[in-house]
């Protein structure tokens, strides 16, 4: 692989410590993947340091101790526990105090301490062409697919690229990658921000890792449309990214798309797929929480549930959870909305969410911290990803339904199917 002056120098720790394990972890992947360079980054979407998982945060810290510091505008990514407003979710004291040294290792290193899966919607904004790296799969297909930047669905490597400002150029920062592969034919027209969740998680199961090309939406998708439909594929299937003619840049048309390629199979997008979505994760009877806010709230989002809780109050006994980052939190505080959504007695928590937070069983807590996962009846829940994971890492049943729906339900106290 051929390095530049700066790589080499990095590698032979002129650079420091940090600089030359970063370069070290990133040379590796790269000839891994049979990169022939390194590029410039300009933007990381980097791991918290996560206090579920043993000596996790300790690691973030280490490299902090080391002199770290990033040399590209960096965002962290979401964490185990709200870093303020731990005790509404029930969280272990310990789990929360450990999950708060991560902010300091991201003070120190000069990242931004976002905590969040949607650093987009607080101010992260990658342009066309900007080479980044994601350690979130939604951030990575949300940039790829809106904004035109080139990012591969990264690890911890993303941490090393922060450090070192480069990455090595393979996947997703190649024009060959970023081409389709399958059409999908779109027959329906997603009701709302939910259904796109239920499509994309309908579509994904069958693209893979592929670039679907979707064809025939009847108007425009909103960006939290396209944030939902985004998150749900890369959930069910490994995709990076997804191509809508006229708005993932640069592509006007399906056929600049294949660019002269042909397509896989043919792909139906139409209502029995958003139906047997949200029939494959409604498998609950009961339930014992209601969510709303995955991936992380926007702004918009934000307004909706506000607007929709207005002067209402959550039913006894039901807990409403509303997830967003810090960022926006404040931004809908100093709207109102924040007061309105706790005066109808919904909680309003960041950096987390339900399957990232100490709810999770498949995490390996050091068992000093007490993390005692709570015992769930159901998970009422608009969102597939959240839904997929509510399943897999937390273990409880789901009910799966729309936005408007599931407020309902936690207003009424019964469970409001998005479909009668
Ligand atoms: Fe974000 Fe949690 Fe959903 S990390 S994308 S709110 S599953």
């Amino acid at each position: 692989m051929k390095l530049s002056r700066l790589d080499q120098e990095m590698l032979e720790g002129r650079h420091g410590e940090a600089r030359r394990r970063a370069m070290d972890g990133l040379v590796t992947l790269g000839r891994a993947y049979g990169a022939p360079d390194l590029v410039d980054i300009g933007y990381a979407h980097i791991h918290a340091g996560m206090a579920m998982y043993k000596d996790d945060v300790e690691l973030m810290e280490e490299l902090a101790a080391l002199g770290a510091t990033v040399a590209v505008p960096s965002s962290a990514n979401i964490a185990n526990a709200d870093l303020v407003n731990w005790r509404q979710t029930g969280a272990p004291e310990k789990l929360a105090l450990l999950q708060q040294r991560a902010a300091g290792a991201h003070k120190a290193m000069g990242s931004a301490c976002a905590f969040t899966c949607t650093p987009y919607w607080a101010g992260h904004w990658p342009t066309w062409n900007t080479h980044m790296v994601s350690i979130e799969s939604t951030v990575t297909i949300f940039c790829n697919s809106v904004l035109g930047a080139r990012s591969n669905r990264d690890g911890f490597f993303a941490v090393y690229a922060a450090i070192a400002g480069r990455y090595p150029r393979f996947g997703y920062h190649l024009d060959e990658q970023r081409v389709g592969t399958h059409r999908v034919d779109v027959r329906v027209e997603p009701g709302n921000v939910s259904d796109f969740s239920a499509l994309g998680f309908h579509v994904g199961k069958q693209v893979g890792g592929g670039v679907a090309v979707f064809d025939g939406f009847k108007r425009r998708p909103t960006l939290d449309q396209l944030d939902a439909l985004g998150a749900a594929m890369g959930t069910s299937g490994g995709i990076s990214m997804f191509i809508v003619p006229g708005v993932t840049p640069p592509y006007a048309t399906s056929e600049q798309a294949f660019t002269g390629r042909r397509p896989n199979d043919l792909i139906v997008a139409d209502e029995q797929g958003i139906r047997e979505t949200y029939a494959q994760f409604s498998d609950g009877s009961d339930f014992d929480l209601v969510h709303v806010g995955c991936p992380h709230a926007s702004y918009e989002e934000m307004k909706q549930y506000a607007a929709l809780l207005d002067g209402r109050k959550v039913a006894a006994g039901v807990e409403l959870w509303v997830t967003t980052s810090r960022s926006v939190r404040n931004m809908a505080a100093e709207a109102g909305y924040v007061a309105t959504l706790e005066k109808a007695g919904a909680k309003v928590i960041s950096d987390t969410c339900p399957m990232s937070c100490h709810f999770a069983r498949t995490a390996s807590p050091d068992p000093a911290l007490g993390v005692e996962p709570p015992s769930l009846r159901g998970i009422v829940l608009d969102s597939a990803k959240q839904a997929k994971y509510v399943r897999d890492m937390i273990r409880c049943p789901t009910l799966l339904t729309s936005t408007e729906k599931a407020i309902e339900t936690a207003l009424t106290g019964r469970f409001v199917p998005r479909y009668p």
